[in-house]
């Protein structure tokens, strides 16, 4: 059973990061449908306006009691979140609350601070929202593969990467789930890398597929590093756990840096594709937080 203190911090570790990642599927889905799926699109826009607003309640009540490590992953925010929002936002016309980025900016660790009963209350009613929302969203999700495989609606993402976010929303659900009985999930270190270098595969395979032909050293790289975490994600079946830890921390890093240079580039409007700004930001923080999990591993 987790103390007051751990509760409170890891129910703000998990929901400052997913709650954004959730609103910000949400809306990748929302730009994604055609016009003709319209009210598909204004259920998306429902769906990521609620984890929003979640997401701005949690960011007022993570305002000291936050640790210092996750503030320093930037795997909340990057430097490059708000500019990335609001190119996002201009070029498909879907809103996005960048006050709440503007809060995450300012959010401090307080050494001292004093976790109340009253905090631990607001962050558990915070939990079970989170879940209760989370819960719609993956059926939402899972109906909308479902649909984009019969061939009933079109998207301008893969099928692929609707399952990829829907796996990234369970295991956002599977640790709603523990915290709310006080716990932690148990997951085998050999899992918990295997389902994100998995993760770090399918975002390579994904930046490949989206990239502009023309541009064939970043498809390369890309192509690279989908191999790279391919092979990582076979070796976690007969997992060296060390080993594992270190070759996944430092193919981690290498896609982080690529990452970071492409949502530089597209910020700069030098890179040909079809990735929005903000999905290069998205696939950064999760490597950011990956690499906050890596460090954290204790074997
Ligand atoms: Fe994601
Ligand atoms: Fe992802």
């Amino acid at each position: 059973m987790l103390s007051r203190k751990d509760y409170i911090q890891d129910s703000l570790d998990a929901n400052l990061f997913f709650q954004r990642i959730m609103k910000e599927h949400l809306f990748f889905i929302e730009v994604n449908l055609k016009p003709v799926d319209e009210t598909y699109i204004a259920e998306a826009n429902i769906l990521k306006k609620s984890f929003e607003d979640l997401l701005g309640e949690t960011v007022i009540f993570a305002n000291h009691a936050v640790r210092e490590e996750l503030l320093k992953s930037n795997e909340l925010v990057t430097k490059f979140t708000l500019n990335a929002e609001k190119i996002t936002s201009r070029l498909t016309g879907a809103s996005i609350n960048t006050n709440i980025t503007e809060a995450e900016y300012a959010l401090k660790a307080k050494p001292n601070f004093e976790y109340t009963d009253w905090l631990e209350m607001k962050v558990h009613a915070i939990n079970c929202r989170s879940l209760n929302l989370l819960e719609e969203v993956i059926e939402f999700k899972k109906k909308l593969l479902e649909l984009f495989l019969d061939c009933e609606i079109f998207m301008g993402i893969y099928p692929e990467m609707l399952d990829h976010l829907i796996h990234e929303a369970d295991l956002y659900r599977e640790i709603l789930k523990a915290l709310v009985n006080r716990t932690l999930p148990k997951k085998p270190i050999c899992d918990e890398l295997r389902f994100w270098n998995h993760i770090m595969e399918d975002h390579a395979e994904f930046i490949d597929g989206m990239l502009d032909p023309s541009e064939k050293d970043l498809k390369e790289k890309a192509e690279a590093f989908a191999k790279e975490f391919e092979k990582l994600v076979e070796e976690s079946i007969k997992c060296h756990e060390k080993q594992l830890i270190e070759k996944s921390k430092a193919a981690t890093e290498e896609i982080r840096d690529f990452k970071k240079a492409a949502t530089e580039g597209l910020l700069d409007c030098e890179i040909k594709s079809i990735i929005p700004p903000l999905l290069a930001d998205h696939v950064l923080r999760e490597a950011n937080h990956y690499l906050r999990i890596l460090k954290e591993m204790k074997i």
